[in-house]
């Protein structure tokens, strides 16, 4: 199967996107182990797609940002949404307390640009979080993919990032590694696997780590 480029294929999907996945739905869980307030801070999602995550978010204020119109499209008028690429943000220096780029970078090959600027808008002392696909899945077949509108699966280009290598990029922006977790396949995930008729690979799946999410602190000046 070929892969789509990032934007070309959330704009096939941004119509069915809300629809929770394996992927998203242990990632919602490992960001809120992670455990980063963002009650009464300036929050960013960077990558935000349809705004999915901010709906109840209990911040001051809220600002999301993505590269697919398609998806800002659907997210709700109150928002305050801007389009933009992770890699050049266009948003001031040091303007949020709270930074998340949540099931995005693994879209880029390089991960250095888009650290430098989520270090770059977050405030020396506030918090970035980064969510990816955990290079086990990778290595165990599992790729980013999708159905579109017309019942075709779809998959997305996708790099793999170790932990690693997200720390290290994340050191050159000036950020140091604050909380990890690992999200793994587990029984609570089964009623999907069971919905999308792959009860088979939830047995092969079981104990598999799916999702990496990092909390990182921007150094204070
Ligand atoms: C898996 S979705 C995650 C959406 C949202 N963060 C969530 O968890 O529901 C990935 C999003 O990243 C966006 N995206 C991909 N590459 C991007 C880039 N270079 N800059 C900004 N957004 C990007 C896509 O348009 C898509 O909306």
């Amino acid at each position: 199967m070929s892969t789509l480029p990032a934007r070309e294929g959330y704009r096939l999907w941004a119509p069915s996107y809300e629809a929770e996945t394996v992927v998203s739905f242990l990632e919602r869980r490992a960001v809120e182990a992670l455990g980063v307030p963002t009650a009464r801070r300036r929050l960013l999602d960077v990558g935000c797609g349809t705004g999915r995550r901010l709906h109840d978010a209990d911040a001051a204020t809220v600002v999301g940002v993505d590269v697919t119109p398609e998806m800002l499209a659907i997210a709700p008028a109150q928002l305050a949404l801007a389009a933009g690429d992770v890699r050049a943000l266009p948003l001031a220096d040091a303007s949020f307390d709270v930074v998340w780029c949540r099931l995005v970078v693994g879209h880029l090959r390089e991960l250095d640009a888009a650290y430098a600027e989520l270090a770059r808008v977050c405030v020396p002392g506030g918090t970035v979080v980064v969510t990816d696909l955990a290079a086990e899945a990778a290595a165990a077949g599992h790729r980013r993919t999708f159905r579109d509108a017309s019942g075709t699966v779809q998959e997305l280009e996708h790099h793999v990032h170790a932990a690693h290598a997200h720390v290290e990029a994340a050191s050159h922006a000036g950020l140091a590694l604050a909380a990890h977790r690992r999200a793994v396949v587990d029984a609570s995930v089964e009623p999907l696997y069971a919905a999308a008729g792959r009860l088979d690979r939830f047995a092969e799946q079981r104990g598999l780590p799916l999702v990496l999410a990092l909390a990182f602190r921007r150094h204070a000046r």
